[in-house]
């Protein structure tokens, strides 16, 4: 009888009246409408855009990112006031699980985000251009971008089939970036320059391949090629979304060696996206971890991996299987991630928490406690975190955007 009770209640609140609708599909308008003005407003003003990094050591800044979707059940915040930076020449990987937001901050930071609905509204995105100036991606125009994209920072999706266009032979494909972005050279050059691409990425049949159509290719040699395509305009960051999930595990070893191999050859850095805790283990040197949209804890590879300080990452580690030791049943992080629509005002976490202290709980008033604040525990490593509230140096809170704000 309770639970009868309570499905309806929990049915009634997930209930969106004709009129709520109508409502939200108003203001979506009016809100999406404002936000891409402001986008064109960007184009004729450069000051808008142009801007500094913070450290000249960082490729990318990421600074209280918000990137909300506005969809037809209300505003998603799928990355709301998150940060962190990407080094020059070395590999962060964002871990975390499916639906936390890995992939639309990848997508934020290449403006590929599914727009108008999908809309970053607030917080900045540094780019640097290696001359002292640097782009903020928020308000980047289309026409700048295409500049940075393929060129500056390109990406290796998840699935080679679906990337690559199967009316077009290997050749054209990768010839395709080249001419785009290096107009000056000849055809002569750009066909040279694609074999040796091919060569590099550890296809030997190179000019054979160059003539082959997609679906000629084996699953590794398809995303080897995808390597190569990402590769062939030496960019200063790879992105890398779960590159190797649609292969097998021997394939995978080796298509992971080769993209370390690769960028340092090129001297870029990656941005290396997986849920895959092995292969973050194997290739980062940074990780941030991610949990509903927000960084919740990031650091070296040895801060995350041997000083875990999140529960969350903690219970990551102790969920992992490790070879040659025996257990009953694999240890899993009981409970779910909180509705985006609707996400809580205390810590996302907390409902899944099996260390909460005092401060987690409670406000004056009695209410939940505020979200807590990005806490520096060592020099490389922070946590979002209560626990650490009292020995660690508190650096501030997320900055979230309120919705209704950005009509104001
Ligand atoms: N086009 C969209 N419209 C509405 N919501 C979206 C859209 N794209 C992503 N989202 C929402 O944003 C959130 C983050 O999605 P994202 O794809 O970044 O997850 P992810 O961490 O990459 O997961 P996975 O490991 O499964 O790839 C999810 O809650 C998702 O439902
Ligand atoms: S803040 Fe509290 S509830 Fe949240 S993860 Fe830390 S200990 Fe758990
Ligand atoms: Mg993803």
């Amino acid at each position: 009888m309770a639970d009868n009770k309570e499905k309806k209640e929990e049915k009634k609140s997930s209930y969106i009246s004709a009129k709520e609708s109508r409502k939200i599909t108003k203001f979506n308008r009016k809100v999406t409408k404002r936000l891409e003005a402001d986008r064109a407003n960007a184009k004729k003003d450069p000051s808008l855009y142009k801007t500094h990094m913070k450290d000249d050591k960082n490729v990318v800044e990421f600074d209280n990112v918000c990137t909300y979707f506005f969809t037809d059940v209300g505003v998603v915040k799928a990355v709301d006031g998150i940060t962190f930076n990407i080094p020059k020449c070395s590999t962060v990987g964002v871990v975390g699980e499916s639906g936390c937001g890995k992939s639309v901050t990848s997508l934020s930071l290449m403006q590929l985000l599914q727009r108008p609905s999908g809309q970053t509204v607030g917080g900045e995105i540094r780019f640097n251009l290696g001359d002292g100036n640097a782009y903020n991606i928020v308000n980047t125009p289309t026409s700048k971008m295409q500049e940075i994209r393929g060129n500056k920072v390109s990406m290796i999706f998840q699935e080679p089939m679906t990337s690559l266009n199967p009316v077009f032979k290997i050749g054209m494909q990768v010839n395709e970036v080249l001419e785009l972005h290096h107009p000056e050279m000849s055809k002569e050059e750009i066909r040279n320059r694609t074999l040796e691409m091919l060569e590099m990425v550890g296809i030997a049949n190179k000019e054979g391949v160059y003539e082959m159509y997609p679906h000629e290719l084996s699953g590794g040699m398809r995303q080897r090629v995808m390597i190569a395509i990402a590769l062939a305009c030496s960019p200063e960051l790879i992105i890398a979304d779960e590159p190797t999930t649609a292969l097998d595990v021997t394939i995978q070893a080796q298509i992971l060696d080769l993209l370390s191999e690769l960028k340092d050859k090129i001297n870029s850095s990656i941005m290396l996206i997986t849920h895959d805790l092995g292969v973050v283990a194997s290739m980062a040197d940074y990780v941030v971890v991610m949990y509903a949209g927000r960084v919740i804890e990031k650091g070296t590879a040895d801060d995350i991996f041997h000083h875990p300080a999140h529960p969350y990452t903690i219970g990551l580690m102790k969920s992992k299987p490790v070879v040659g030791k025996k257990v009953d049943e694999l240890y899993n992080i009981e409970g779910n991630v909180p509705n985006p629509v609707d996400m809580p005002d205390y810590c996302y976490f907390r409902d899944r928490c099996e260390m909460q202290c005092e401060r987690c709980k409670a406000k004056k008033d009695g209410a939940g406690a505020d979200y807590p604040p990005e806490i520096k525990i060592s020099d490389t490593h922070f946590v979002s975190c209560y626990r650490f509230f009292d020995e660690g140096e508190v650096l501030g809170y997320p900055k979230t955007v309120n919705a209704e704000e950005l009509l104001k």
